[in-house]
């Protein structure tokens, strides 16, 4: 059983695991590598739980209780003790890498390492681990207090274990569970992004305007958000390295990303957390920008 949690890396995924595992009753400490970004976190935390708490799903109480439970680790030695780490650091291979050559001397032998990564190898980066049996993906949903999955990602090398301890943990955090074989992508992005990239190659191609291309998948295809207006929400620049990571790793021109995606990220406007991206946030309501 899971009472004691480190999460590292402290952005939008770490702030939302943070707050739904305190919330859950499990202690977290929580590590970045910029001491601002944890201080910043437990602020978010803070202002994302007051809402639950005047929609009345979560109770006053609740909200000290879980903010009482969350602490910084200034080091890797703060770790010492938790049953579980879940690294959601950026998405590139070597920080992650890193991350685990250095946290892995500090840690009990039973101790779980889970990677929130959406799309890197969950065998390749647990075999540089030396605990390959007790590694796992554990991929959260952007916001996490919201999205009620978790996909979990076993790798080659995963005990049965392993996998049975996060997904009853996953479901004491009120979320279901997908199981997914570590392939490209897992399950969520195979699917999404392939089709987030060809709604760009339709705006690419003129098929359709951005604003006609999500309107045919809102209120034709009964999507809650367009592709082009998600892919802004999660980053362009992610959404690229996710396509770079099918291709290379499936090795089909199938996923090649749209010239225009690499053009957007090329440019800087990566969506939503720049201000501008398929829309323009600086005005309201926002804007397309082709
Ligand atoms: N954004 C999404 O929609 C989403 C969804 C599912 C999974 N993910 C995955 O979650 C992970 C984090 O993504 P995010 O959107 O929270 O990114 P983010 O940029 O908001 O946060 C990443 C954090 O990691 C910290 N960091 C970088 N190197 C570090 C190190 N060596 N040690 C400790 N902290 C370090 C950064 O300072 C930053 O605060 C990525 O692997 C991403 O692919 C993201």
């Amino acid at each position: 059983m899971i009472n004691s949690i480190g999460i590292i890396g402290a952005g939008q995924m770490g702030n939302g695991i943070a707050h739904v595992t305190a919330l859950a009753g499990i202690d977290v400490l929580l590590l970045d590598a910029k001491p601002e970004a944890v201080e910043k976190a437990i602020v978010t935390i803070g202002k994302n739980i007051d809402r639950q708490v005047a929609k009345g799903a979560v109770t006053a109480q609740a909200k000290v209780d879980a903010l009482a439970r969350i602490r910084v680790a200034a080091d890797y030695t703060a770790l010492a003790h938790a049953d579980l780490i879940i690294e959601a650091a950026t998405e590139k291979e070597d920080v992650k890498r890193a991350i685990f050559k250095a946290v892995q001397p500090h840690l009990r032998d039973d101790t779980i390492l889970a990677t929130n990564t959406s799309s890197l190898s969950v065998t390749r980066l647990g075999a540089a681990t030396g605990r390959a049996d007790r590694f796992i993906g554990m991929h959260f949903f952007n916001p996490v207090p919201v999205m009620k999955l978790v996909e979990i990602i076993r790798g080659i090398a995963t005990s049965e274990a392993t996998y049975e301890t996060i997904a009853e943990l996953s479901r004491r955090l009120g979320k279901t569970t997908a199981m997914s074989e570590d392939y490209p992508g897992f399950m969520a992005n195979r699917i999404l992004m392939p089709m987030i990239n060809e709604a760009v190659y339709a705006l690419y191609e003129g098929v359709g305007t951005i604003t006609a291309i999500d309107t045919t998948m809102k209120l034709g295809c009964n999507h809650p958000m367009g592709p082009l207006e998600l892919a802004d929400f999660i980053g362009l620049d992610t959404c690229l390295s996710i396509m770079q990571v099918l291709l290379d790793g499936l090795s089909d021109t199938k996923y090649r990303p749209c010239p225009l995606l690499v053009k957007y990220v090329e440019a800087g406007w990566l969506g939503r957390k720049t201000g501008r991206g398929f829309y323009d946030y600086s005005v309201t309501p926002a804007k397309p920008t082709r």
